[in-house]
């Protein structure tokens, strides 16, 4: 009889394993295999002992981040590096006067940096520019002394809406110099998003371009600007960018006659009074200007970024704690060399073309690229050519952008010599296996290590990241960065066992956090720290797994990641709202193979507006075509549902979760606070 239980208990087990195995082996086999870094790498390694890092980072993190700070140029040393009395409004090295500028830009005139290339710039068109340090730093002086004689002082707020061009750089750099806020607004958003940054930051002076190029596209920013701008009472001047002398690109062949015509543009319209050329206004500017000695904790740049509820938040850095952050997390994760040329694909107008592709590389004295296209314009391999012809050492790209590229085929990136890469990154979402892979093998051909950095907006800097001498685990952004401390917990805020899915929150306070939401102090309390008290609550859920390695799952709000792009599910539906024949709408992200996802809307039709097939296909065009004027081509708008009425709570709050579940099939789980 026992023999017969046993065996019985053993064929059953025999079987449970089997199907646990048959379910799970892809998932095993890929997420436990162990990447190891090569030797060539960890050798030449700056940080060789990162055990040692962890363990004093974690034993006294002020110290750790008060030594980072002496690695960079003060105007005056800090009295204290952490103030928490008011916390959770930190404040970082108390007392200390800098300017972020000092260390991208002035102290390296009269180092041999000075002569080094600073910006490589490339063109929608394959128009190039590079800007020395020595350039650059003219060029931003008198751009900070044009800023001054329009009337901007310490503290105003400058928006930046320009594409992915040197300007947008320079005017950064030079309204942080003379200590004014900037506000760079996507160059891909339209008019309703920049209105409501401008407004917002109550802006005295927007930097724009006359045109801005995309694919064989020309995009009129001036007019969006002209448009915003009516009955705005805060801005005063608008410094045009002049581009409209370039040639148009076309994907036509090379030595065709129609490779580059000129494009008839109609003359700028130029507001009396209000509006000035750049070229014009930086003329007679002299090539020096003092840098505005800041407070560490005077603002540095407002940056509006999607959230649950509402419009956009304006995430507030400042110049101390967030120039220390970013600087030891680049040095360190990416192993920085002197002689590394640095490639974020990134735009400015996100955090990360903040961060990392101006600001980190800049105070490193080294080369960063700034590239206006796209990935696979005029053909698939535009990347893979600027990687070879600029010797690109460091690539630092979004999951979206790699697996749009990894369709394309091996073919593109196998035409190019690869071989100056020595680092890969990836940010933005998470990155499934399969495209870590083809990036591990195709791009940086075994030898790249890749960098998974996870963070935020609202973190400055990178939170949880591999080191160069770890081994990875393909899609695991692996530890926290030394010092931070971070876990992944249920609602009431305990540890979840390692497995086990969970809110991913931050413990201590961290150097490039955010300060605020510009005007919003509330908002900042109540979406960071009130959900889960004495945690900053992330928005991301992820699991831990045996040997402390993270995976982030992805958000658990009702904010949505559009190639890369953050967007709040609120936007999209206040901008249906507005349109005339729309009562309501409910917006979800429904997963997709390259976008990551993509934007389904179910809109409830205003009453007496009679859709019939025809019209209702008609409606559906209108509609996406009213988003993308009301937000930007970023809100890829895939499908739209007309549905009679929407699920909400008895309260009169959208369940977009029942929308998702019904959508994807899933179960909506409990749903006993819905109305109806
Ligand atoms: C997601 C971008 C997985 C995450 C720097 C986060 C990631 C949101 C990663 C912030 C990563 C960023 N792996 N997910 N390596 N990096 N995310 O503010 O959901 O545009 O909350 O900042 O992007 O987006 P944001």
């Amino acid at each position: 009889m026992k023999k017969k239980i046993k065996k019985n208990i053993k064929k059953n087990i025999g079987k449970i394993v089997k199907i646990v195995s048959r379910d799970q082996t892809d998932v095993l086999l890929n997420e436990q295999k162990w990447y190891k870094p090569l030797k060539t790498i960890v050798k030449q390694a700056k940080i060789q002992d990162l055990e040692k890092m962890r363990k004093e980072a974690a034993r006294n993190p002020l110290k750790f981040w008060e030594n980072a700070a002496k690695e960079l140029a003060w105007m005056e040393p800090w009295k204290k590096v952490l103030e928490e009395k008011k916390a959770p409004f930190y404040q970082w090295f108390v007392g200390g006067k800098c300017n972020i500028v000092e260390n991208a830009l002035d102290r390296h005139i009269g180092t041999p940096i000075e002569r080094k290339n600073a910006i490589l710039w490339e063109g929608n068109s394959g128009k190039s520019k590079r800007f020395t340090y020595g350039q650059l730093y003219r060029a931003v002086n008198r751009m900070a002394n044009g800023l001054k004689h329009l009337g901007v002082v310490k503290g105003d707020r400058v928006v930046i809406y320009l594409q992915n061009i040197p300007e947008t750089a320079i005017s950064m750099l030079a309204a942080a110099k003379i200590g004014a806020v900037h506000s760079v607004v996507y160059g891909g958003f339209s008019a309703h998003a920049l209105k409501t940054r401008v407004e917002d930051a109550e802006a005295k002076v927007v930097v724009t371009s006359d045109i801005g190029y995309r694919r064989d596209k020309t995009i009129d920013m001036k007019s969006i600007v002209d448009e915003v701008l009516q009955g705005c009472k805060c801005v005063q001047k608008v410094i045009v960018v002049k581009q409209n002398n370039e040639p148009t690109p076309t994907a036509k062949k090379r030595g065709s006659r129609r490779d580059t015509p000129r494009r008839v543009f109609p003359e700028t319209h130029m507001e009396p009074h209000r509006d000035v050329f750049y070229n014009h206004l930086i003329a007679h500017e002299s090539e020096e200007c003092p840098t505005e000695r800041m407070d560490a904790e005077d603002p540095l740049f407002i940056l509006y970024t999607s959230g649950t509820t509402g419009t956009p938040k304006g995430v507030v850095h400042v110049h101390g704690g967030y120039m220390v952050g970013i600087h030891k997390t680049f040095q360190t994760v990416f192993d920085i060399q002197s002689k590394d040329t640095f490639w974020c694909t990134a735009d400015p107008g996100w955090i990360t073309g903040h961060s990392y592709t101006v600001y980190a590389p800049l105070m490193a004295g080294i080369t960063t690229i700034l590239f206006e296209g796209v990935q696979d314009y005029p053909k698939p391999d535009r990347l893979w050519n600027m990687v070879e012809k600029y010797n690109v050492t460091i690539f630092y790209t979004a999951p979206t952008l790699i697996r749009a590229l990894m369709r394309y085929g091996d073919q593109w990136p196998k035409k190019h010599n690869l071989n100056s890469l020595r680092l890969l990154g990836s940010v933005g979402e998470p990155i499934n296996p399969e495209a870590w892979r083809w990036y591990y093998t195709v791009i940086g051909q075994k030898k790249c290590p890749i960098m998974d950095t996870w963070w935020q907006t609202e973190t400055g800097m990178f939170m949880i990241t591999p080191f160069v001498t770890m081994s990875l685990k393909a899609s695991s952004a692996t530890k926290p960065f030394p010092g931070i401390q971070a876990e992944v917990v249920d609602a009431q805020g305990k540890k979840v066992a390692p497995g086990k899915g969970g809110y991913l929150v931050i413990k201590n306070p961290w150097p490039a956090m955010l300060r605020t939401i510009y005007k919003n102090p509330k908002r900042y309390l109540e979406t960071y720290w009130k959900k889960i008290p004495g945690w900053y609550l992330t928005g991301d859920m992820a699991h831990k797994d045996k040997d402390g390695y993270f995976w982030i799952q992805g958000r658990s709000d009702d904010v949505l990641k559009i190639a890369g792009h953050r967007i709040g599910s609120v936007e999209v539906e206040s901008a249906l709202v507005s349109h005339p024949s729309v009562a309501e709408a409910g917006v979800i992200g429904k997963p997709d193979p390259v976008k990551g996802e993509t934007i389904k809307a179910f809109v409830v039709l205003k009453k007496g507006v009679s859709i019939g097939a025809r019209h209702g296909e008609e409606l559906k065009e209108k509609l996406k075509n009213h988003v993308r004027h009301e937000i930007g081509p970023i809100a890829v708008m895939e499908e739209i549902e007309y549905i009679d009425q929407l699920p909400k709570t008895r309260s009169g709050k959208i369940m977009r979760r029942v929308l998702r579940a019904r959508e994807l099939g899933q179960d909506a789980g409990d749903v006993s606070t819905l109305a109806d």
